[in-house]
């Protein structure tokens, strides 16, 4: 797949996730492999130009984290433009525009989701930016506004006009927040609405069989993956090898040439692999942001990870204090002593403490037992 004319190894992508998908985790991410395109979070036009540290330090990058698309976000065309043109002199392969931001203090501005109801201001200011880079530049919305406005159709549109070189689309109304379901048709007909360029579906995709099933009843060309990836940092090599297993079934639908078994899916890592991935997560933070701060931040970090471990309070109860590298190994040694009582003789977690399967809100069967929600996280979170 290609973003403009930009080649990309596949057609996952990593969110933003302000917060979360800084450095350390995007470095995570590509090394467990799988992902086409990583995003930062979303950077302030306006802090960029300022040359604030903070905003620098969410563009921070090195040459193992690419291709990496920086996330934008302003409503003064004139500091977007500029901002733009500093993002591509950093190396960065693609520049993202934030229109789905439901944040007060990001619409408050004219930025966010703000953008999706002033059709003709937001086509300008895109244009320009088209026009000042030569990278491409992408765009990221929700449906709309809320259910009587859902204006990204008409917006993608225009925005393909102004020469955006594909459009992200999380499947909800900034109404909706993170409730209710993804409306797949409601992605549908924003790839109905483009002529030529890609449109990546998103929203609760958890799992390999919600990226396919996002895949296959909206048309999008491509996924792209927030939260599931906090949960499963490896979500794209499994959906990559997933997909490619669906359609090697669909050319030999006889299985001549060795069918993979439960259905073409990829296992699910194990507990030892988790930990592996989990310690080399917080040595990059320590890397990136020192000892002291990177385990701070850790600390939300760490309970992600966790949520897959099966029975994890003694974990959680202990890492929330986590300071220094040494401590994250007693805190794992005791965890995984006290974990034991919920082992099988073959040292698997036993049935009954197994976490329930992870499920998307748009492949819920009403009738069963698995997670409802996907939890958002909290802090400045709690309002995207
Ligand atoms: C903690 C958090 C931070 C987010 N930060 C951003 C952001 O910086 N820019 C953006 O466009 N969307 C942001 N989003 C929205 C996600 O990129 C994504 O559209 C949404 O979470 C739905 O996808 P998911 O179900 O795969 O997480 C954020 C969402 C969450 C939960």
């Amino acid at each position: 797949m290609h973003l403009g004319p930009l080649p990309l190894e596949s057609n996952l992508f990593l969110s933003p996730l302000a917060g979360y998908t800084n450095l350390p985790f995007r470095l995570v991410v590509r090394e467990l492999g799988g992902v086409g395109l990583c995003t930062t979070d979303l950077v302030n036009a306006r802090s960029l130009i300022e040359q604030r540290e903070k905003a620098f330090k969410l563009i921070e990058t090195r040459p193992a984290d690419s291709p990496l698309a920086v996330q934008l976000f302003g409503s003064v065309p004139a500091e977007m433009r500029e901002a733009a043109l500093m993002v591509e002199a950093r190396g960065a392969a693609s520049v993202d525009i934030n229109m789905g931001c439901p944040v007060k203090k990001v619409c408050k501005v004219g930025g966010g989701s703000a953008m999706m109801t002033e059709l003709d201001k937001t086509t300008a200011l895109v244009r320009s930016m088209v026009e000042a880079v030569k990278i491409p530049v992408t765009a990221k919305m929700r449906l709309g506004w809320d259910d009587d406005n859902l204006t990204a159709p008409d917006l993608a549109r225009a925005l393909e006009d102004a020469g955006v070189a594909a459009i992200f689309v999380h499947g909800r109304t900034r109404e909706q927040g993170f409730g209710g379901t993804v409306n797949l048709a409601g992605i549908r007909k924003v790839v109905a609405a483009v002529k030529t360029i890609p449109v990546i579906g998103n929203g609760d995709i958890v799992t390999p069989q919600a990226a396919k099933k996002m895949l296959d009843e909206t048309g999008c060309a491509g996924v792209s993956i927030g939260r599931g990836a906090f949960y499963d940092p490896w979500i794209f090599k499994r959906t990559l090898e997933y997909l490619k297993n669906c359609s090697r079934r669909r050319e030999d639908p006889l299985g001549t040439s060795g069918e993979k078994t439960n259905g073409g899916l990829p296992p699910e890592p194990a507990f030892d692999e988790r930990v592996r991935v989990m310690r080399r997560h917080l040595d990059l933070m320590i890397e990136v942001f020192g000892g002291e701060l990177g385990c701070r931040m850790f600390r939300k970090v760490a309970p992600w990870y966790a949520k897959r471990f099966g029975p994890c309070h003694e974990f959680n109860k202990q890492v929330v204090h986590l300071g220094t590298r040494e401590q994250f190994d007693d805190i794992l040694e005791n965890y995984s002593r006290w974990r034991r009582q919920f082992l099988d003789d073959q040292g698997e977690l036993q049935p009954r403490f197994q976490p329930a399967p992870m499920v998307a809100s748009f492949m819920r069967d009403p009738a069963s037992t698995q997670r409802e929600h996907i939890p958002v996280p909290k802090g400045p979170v709690e309002v995207w």
